[in-house]
């Protein structure tokens, strides 16, 4: 089998923050590590983004040319890339000449086949600056959800498209002054002329995430509109008409094309300059495409539409593992307000494995997940250093305290062999687990492995045996030893760096060149030493502490959180805020912030955990009234059927409770 993994190019832009990470390229690495550890023929490939008018914006600001910026920034996002040990086969870029003319021959193989049609259009343009304003060069209020910020033809916030002079309230983003409108010619792709093949191309993709494939067949529904595909700048690839002086393919239309130029960068690199068509041209090629949620339509909709629009004949995407986003302390990420975690200036603090490895536990794979960092402390001093460097320590210090640190292979015994069949049942479910893109999952799996270890050893107490049965003992090292190189391999796409130097301590090759699961070796351990070191809780409160700083520094807005997206009348109406009277709380067992609580709202009693133990004792609540969020779906918390939401304010580090300013007959409704 084939296979080609892409994650998508980043904006040569701005610097690489952990939220990237997590989306599109760690989960990507830790995928093609598998592939690779299992001998598939895989190419991985990525590079920047270099066009699009976020790059023109930021060179016009700065008062440099946009290749200035790109080159600045395609170099500092490939440093973090090859710091974080994410392996691409090739980091091209698609200012490149190669880029320029595939996509060309992209754009004639659509125009020659009628696929592209030239109209008459309407656009923003800025009489102060005397120039089209396409894309993100004007700002306005989004035409289907309202949200503030929209961009020309694309929503954040909804994620929508639309067409760009349905725009409401529009705003120059060079000076700010209202647009006017203007005709000028555009080519427009015909994705209808697609829907067919579209449609029966989807309809066999029943094994994609349910968010991708939804996405889609909805969009397939509502019916494809033509799309323009050229803009009015200066910075891109130009439009290969005689008639479309001045114009350039939209970016988002030639960067996808960029996973086929950088393919075809690897292969010259490799001698074979043909290379890239036995991917590429070959229908049988699994072609997977990590992105963030933000790309779907590009790369399920349009990006297979233009493929399938060509002369010659491309693979189709196979699959498009779509991630949702990270949010960093429970806030969004936004590098305006630098609020985020940059890859550079994390990984000159910590290892990268420590990074890859708690993003690869906080995967934001079903929903967006959260980047705090004292879980990341728990994550490695709790996972990484108590369970997996705790098993390698003692095992390690015993077999060379009693035997020299040369462990012999054994005929096992039942309590051995169950053990390490248990062993190679979590193995076969993480082998599943990478191949079905289960990152979360299988870095629990793969702890459970050591777990299983410590459990065993506990249970042998080979410190009671060592002089008795020494042979016994040797036994219990044995099956520790080989429960450690299962776990080699089982975490190495994670954390590649560390379970390199656990596999040179237990004499083993690097995993690079592993052939099958390890059973039968002796082992003659190596210069073995702390594989994990704990990280200490003045190091994270420093690191808390700085990023809150600087964001506070750059943000416009000093400490206050951002508001969030406007909502509707109606959005708000949905919410259901009561008044209800504490009737009974307590502490939930070992957790320190949570309290039960038993609630009348009048209609009916209801019971809650609230996380505010830090900040009021549970007999001091009985009888005060709370407002409370009735209609939130229930959540279980603990075991315990958590059905509603007390509202507190968070002032200085404190909790608050909003309370109504006078008794209320329970049930009453706030509005
Ligand atoms: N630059 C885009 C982003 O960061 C992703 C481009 S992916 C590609 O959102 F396929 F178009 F290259
Ligand atoms: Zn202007």
């Amino acid at each position: 089998m084939r296979y080609l993994v892409t994650s998508a190019l980043p904006y040569a832009n701005g610097k690489l923050h952990v939220g990237h990470v997590a989306g599109a390229y760690l989960p990507a690495d830790i995928f093609v590590r598998w592939l690779r550890l299992h001998h598939e023929d895989v190419v991985y490939i990525c590079g920047t983004d270099e066009h699009g008018t976020p790059i023109s914006i930021s060179a016009d600001r700065e008062g440099i040319s946009p290749a200035e910026v790109v080159k600045r920034y395609h170099e500092s996002i490939r440093d973090a890339f090859i710091a974080l040990n994410i392996s691409f086969d090739n980091f091209s870029g698609t200012a490149r000449p190669r880029h320029s003319e595939i996509s060309q021959e992209f754009f004639t193989s659509l125009y020659d086949k009628g696929h592209v049609i030239p109209r008459s259009t309407k656009q923003f343009y800025c009489e102060h600056d005397r120039r089209f304003l396409p894309d993100r060069y004007v700002e306005g209020i989004c035409p289907r959800c309202q949200a503030s910020g929209a961009r020309g033809d694309q929503c954040d916030a909804c994620g929508q498209i639309y067409e760009t002079t349905t725009l409401v309230e529009p705003r120059c983003k060079i000076c700010g002054n209202q647009p006017v409108i203007r005709e000028t010619t555009h080519w427009y792709l015909q994705l209808d002329d697609f829907r067919e093949k579209l449609t029966e191309w989807i309809a066999k993709k029943d094994y994609w995430k349910e968010n991708v494939r939804n996405f889609m067949l909805n969009l397939l529904e509502q019916g494809l509109i033509e799309r323009p595909i050229t803009r009015d700048l200066s910075w891109g690839v130009p439009v290969p008409l005689a008639d479309a002086a001045g114009k350039v393919l939209y970016v988002w239309f030639e960067a996808p094309i960029g996973y086929i130029s950088s393919t075809a960068e690897w292969a010259e690199k490799t001698g074979q300059p043909e290379r890239w068509k036995d991917y590429w041209l070959d229908p049988e090629t699994r072609l997977i495409h990590f992105i963030g949620k933000d790309n779907i339509i590009f790369h399920a909709l349009i990006w297979p539409a233009v493929l399938m629009g060509q002369d010659k004949t491309y693979c189709l995407p196979h699959d498009i593992p779509a991630n949702e986003f990270m949010n960093l302390e429970g806030q969004k990420i936004s590098t305006s307000r630098n609020w985020a975690i940059w890859v550079d200036e994390f990984l000159q603090k910590f290892p990268a494995d420590y990074l890859r490895y708690y993003l690869a536990c906080n995967a934001p794979e079903k929903g967006d997940s959260d980047f705090s960092f004292k879980d990341f402390q728990q994550k490695v001093n709790g996972d990484l250093n108590n369970v997996l460097g705790n098993l390698a320590n003692r095992v390690f210090a015993f077999a060379e305290r009693n035997f020299q640190g040369k462990i012999r292979s054994k005929q096992l015994s039942l309590a051995g062999k169950a053990v390490l069949d248990e062993a190679l049942d979590l193995y076969c479910q993480i082998d599943d687990g990478y191949r079905d893109y289960q990152v979360k999952k299988n870095s629990k799996l793969a702890l459970d492995i050591a777990r299983l270890g410590n459990r065993y050893f506990d249970e042998r107490k080979p410190w009671a045996e060592i002089k008795t049965a020494p042979d016994s003992v040797e036994e219990t090292l044995y099956v520790c030893l080989t429960l450690l190189s299962l776990v080699s391999i089982a975490l190495y796409p994670i954390i590649p760096e560390s379970m390199n130097r656990l596999r040179s301590m237990l004499g083993l090759g690097i995993a690079e060149d592993w052939e099958c699961p390890e059973l039968q070796a002796d082992y003659v351990l190596q210069d073995t030493k702390p594989l994990f070191y704990k990280l200490e809780d003045a190091q994270i409160e420093a690191e808390i502490a700085k990023l809150k700083e600087n964001s506070a520094h750059n943000s416009a807005s000093g400490v206050y959180e951002p508001i969030k997206t406007e909502i509707s009348y109606d959005g708000f109406a949905q919410v259901d805020i009561r008044v209800a009277t504490v009737l009974e709380a307590e502490a939930v067992p070992k957790t320190s912030k949570l309290l039960r609580l038993r609630v009348d709202i009048g209609s009916e009693k209801r019971e809650l955990v609230a996380g505010i133990a830090e900040h009021y004792k549970a007999e001091d609540l009985v009888g005060k009234q709370v407002l409370m969020v009735v209609n939130l779906e229930p959540k279980m918390i603990r075991g315990i059927r958590s059905h509603g939401m007390i509202l507190a304010v968070h002032s200085e580090g404190k909790l608050r409770l909003a309370v109504p300013s006078a008794s209320c007959r329970p049930g009453s409704v706030v509005k």
